[in-house]
């Protein structure tokens, strides 16, 4: 009986905390955002590159970071453009824990300091059956979690002096486990556990840096289109999805959930796994 009790309290509990999490009538951020020093990873295309031009449209300053160099200058160049926005761009493969020192290093220089730093890359991982290679599954954590990790512990002092704020972006498969995708899964999975833990040590130094955790569901990038095949979800707007991500930002929110209903899904997931597991199979198609 005593276990029924502290069940429906939880329950109850969950539900009061969800209905918090409900999102926010629309404010305009602008003066939230102007003048932001900002270095987004993973900006050339997708997700990144999206809230690129929300920021730069706010007034930010922005490092753009990614490995393929001339993309990042036509984002770059469509920011100066549209909006005079000053956003530099700085190419590197982030699968060398050295090229991701230089990324801060550089972002830095160009910048002055850091108040934004948005972790938004991933890559090198294949999509369909699982297939053991050890260095190929090496390099996807080093390249989806490590560099992520890197970046943001040497960050963590310019951000401190600024009382800045740390993006990771993960995926709600970094809770649900996925197939066709372990890999991807993996990574996510334990960039969740970096940046929770991180965000525990922070609040233990009394540092005023925080940390949000984005869990993504299926986006209308073109990268989201090589697994288009193996669901039959329908994907959600990239654009408001950076603009959530922009917000739960500048509300130092610990965890931020898009499209919002999957915060719910995280709560069945942590109440009823079995019955969760048989509903994440459900949404894929083994083709
Ligand atoms: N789209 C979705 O459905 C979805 C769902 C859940 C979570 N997410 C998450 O959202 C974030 C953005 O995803 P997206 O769909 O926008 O992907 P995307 O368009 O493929 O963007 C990935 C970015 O990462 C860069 N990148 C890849 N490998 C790199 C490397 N080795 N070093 C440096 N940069 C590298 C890519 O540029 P280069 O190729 O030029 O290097 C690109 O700018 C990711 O963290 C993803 O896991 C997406």
């Amino acid at each position: 009986m005593g276990n029924v009790k502290v069940s429906v309290a939880f329950l109850l509990a969950a539900v009061f905390c969800q209905l918090l999490l409900l999102p926010s009538p629309t404010k305009d951020l602008t003066d939230d955002v102007n003048g932001l020093r900002v270095v987004i990873t993973g900006a050339s295309s997708g997700i990144g590159e999206e809230l690129t031009y929300q920021l730069a449209a706010m007034g930010a300053t922005i490092v753009i970071t990614a490995r393929t160099e001339y993309k990042l200058r036509q984002v770059a160049n469509k920011c100066k453009d549209l909006y005079g926005a000053d956003v530099f761009p700085i190419a590197a493969d982030l699968a060398s824990f050295e090229n991701a020192s230089l990324v801060v290093s550089e972002g830095l220089n160009k910048l002055g300091g850091m108040d934004l730093l948005i972790l938004n890359h991933f890559g090198d991982v294949e999509f369909g059956g699982y297939q053991h290679d050890p260095l190929n599954f090496q390099n996807a954590l080093v390249v989806n979690m490590m560099s992520h990790a890197h970046i943001a512990s040497r960050s963590v002092q310019a951000l401190s002096q600024s009382k800045g704020r740390i993006v990771a972006v993960s995926s709600a498969v970094g809770f649900l486990g996925s197939p066709f995708m372990i890999t991807y899964a993996t990574a996510k999975s334990a960039l969740n556990g970096f940046f929770t833990s991180l965000r525990h040590e922070l609040t233990f130094n009394q540092s005023d840096v925080s940390v949000t955790l984005c869990h993504l569901g299926y986006i209308d990038t073109k990268s989201a289109e090589r697994i288009k095949d193996n669901l039959i979800l329908k994907p959600s707007s990239k654009k408001n999805c950076a603009s959530e991500i922009v917000k739960s930002s500048m509300n130092r929110m610990s965890e931020m959930y898009f499209p919002a209903y999957f915060s719910w899904v995280h709560v069945f997931k942590t109440l009823f796994p079995s019955v969760m597991e048989r509903a994440v199979q459900l949404l894929y198609k083994n083709v």
